[in-house]
């Protein structure tokens, strides 16, 4: 395995770094760099990454889809499920009391993990999707409606916007796009006047196409001093960066379990403590009423008002292990690996592709995470996913759930390679290979 650069990358200096107002949550390279990941170890963790495909060392290299989990939790899903699996907050028996123990476990672990200010903050939801709808036919359908405004970025996942066109269907408010520019920052330069009536700003903090890190704490201050809200799709950006939805400025932040080396089936929202006590529940049914009589229903206080039926319980437990997984590696040093991999990443690829490559996103590894869209000259991102597959290198090709931003970026598609914990400088000489034989491939 190549060694991991140590210094930033050539042209890079300290001072092109985001500065703490801009990026409050992003530690500064300078405070990261000597702690470093031990790979191999982490890598003995996950038993997939020890498995071959077609004969070959299995390359994953799609974490930005969802990533792979450890042992500990598997272990701690089943162990759960082997000795104290019932259902939660329904039960008086000892069993379900403990149950019950350890789902809340599980939701003070996740607030603890995002300084979150209290526990019942945090909202358990299938997914990142789930809680950006939440927040659109919660909040909004309750505070939007014609003459109001919702500002979006142009590298918003369609999470963070189908539900929004669902409801200005009925609503009637207008949409605005904060624009991107052509090295993949935003621009805020209309920040104002894009901000001038608007009520709600819903934006990545961490592009799951360009990797770029946006400015959550900037925009959130220009919009709260305009009377808007901030909702942060956090789902790039928990895994992969110290993360502090205070500090962020946020007021609802939603994220996935499997992308941060949890379960599938569960994600989470988190909002402020006032917001979610004045919003009406988003789904009824069993478990988030206070009471229920032929003429009505009271709903019961959050979380519980916005946990309608048996929740992920198991999921929980295994995002509660997740959770201990990536505290115990440190969030620093989780950051502090990827930014290195990056900057190899972008030195290997651009040194082996030369001209024919594209690395769409800001150049710098300090302002972005570790998404890699590709494209090469000519050639398909399908394809060279295709022919990538064979070399039992995962990457994913498509538009990655962010039409709008392929339309600015004038493609319809990438071929995205995304870097985790687990990923070393071997898997990205591996990307090289595979990438530089498919562009050949074609190219014949
Ligand atoms: N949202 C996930 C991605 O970007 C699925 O790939």
């Amino acid at each position: 395995m190549t060694d991991l650069p140590t210094e930033l990358p050539t042209g890079l200096t300290t001072t092109d770094l985001p500065t703490a107002a801009a990026q409050p949550s992003v530690a500064p390279l300078a405070s990261v760099a000597g702690e470093v990941l031990d790979v191999a170890a982490i890598r003995r963790d996950f038993p997939i990454l020890d498995k071959e495909i077609g004969g070959q060392r299995l390359v994953y290299l799609d974490s930005a889809s969802s990533s792979q989990r450890p042992q500990a939790v598997m272990e701690a899903m089943s162990a759960f499920a082997e000795t104290d699996y019932a259902n939660i907050h329904r039960g008086v028996y000892a069993l379900a009391e403990r149950a019950t123990g350890r789902y809340e476990a599980a939701r003070g672990a996740v607030a603890r993990f995002i300084g979150a200010p209290s526990a019942d903050e945090v909202v358990f939801t299938k997914n990142a999707t789930e809680g950006l709808n939440l927040v659109a036919q919660s909040w909004g359908r309750t505070h939007l409606g014609p003459g109001d405004a919702v500002v979006l970025t142009q590298m918003e996942h369609h999470s963070n916007i189908v539900p929004w066109f669902q409801l200005q269907a009925e609503k009637g408010f207008e949409i605005r796009w904060i624009p991107v520019t052509p090295d993949g920052h935003l621009d805020l330069s209309e920040l104002d006047r894009l901000l001038d009536g608007a009520k709600m700003v819903a934006l990545t903090a961490m592009s799951n196409v360009l990797g770029t890190l946006t400015p959550v704490r900037e925009i959130a201050d220009a919009a709260h001093a305009a009377g808007a809200l901030v909702t942060v799709d956090a789902c790039q950006f928990v895994p992969h960066v110290p993360a502090d939805v205070v500090a962020m400025g946020a007021d609802f932040a939603a994220f996935s379990g499997h992308k941060m080396v949890g379960p599938t089936g569960i994600g989470v929202l988190w909002g402020r403590s006032e917001l979610l006590d004045a919003m009406p529940p988003f789904l009824g049914g069993g478990g988030m009423i206070l009471t229920v009589d032929q003429g009505g229903f009271t709903p019961d206080a959050f979380p519980a008002k916005f946990e309608a039926g048996t929740p992920p319980i198991i999921e929980a437990i295994g995002l509660h292990a997740a959770v201990d997984y990536l505290d115990a590696l440190g969030m620093d040093a989780v950051r502090a690996h990827e930014v290195s991999l990056t900057a190899y990443a972008f030195r290997a690829l651009t040194e082996r592709m030369g001209d024919r490559l594209t690395i769409h996103g800001p150049p710098e590894p300090a302002q972005r995470g570790g998404v890699l869209s590709l494209a090469v000259d000519e050639v398909h991102p399908h394809d060279l996913a295709q022919v990538m597959d064979e070399h039992a290198v995962c990457v994913r090709p498509g538009h990655h759930c962010a039409k709008p931003l392929m339309k600015v970026l004038g493609c319809g598609a990438t071929a995205r390679a995304s870097l985790y914990v687990y990923n070393d400088t071997d898997d990205v000489d591996a990307l090289a290979d595979a990438l530089a034989h498919a562009a050949d491939f074609f190219a014949s």
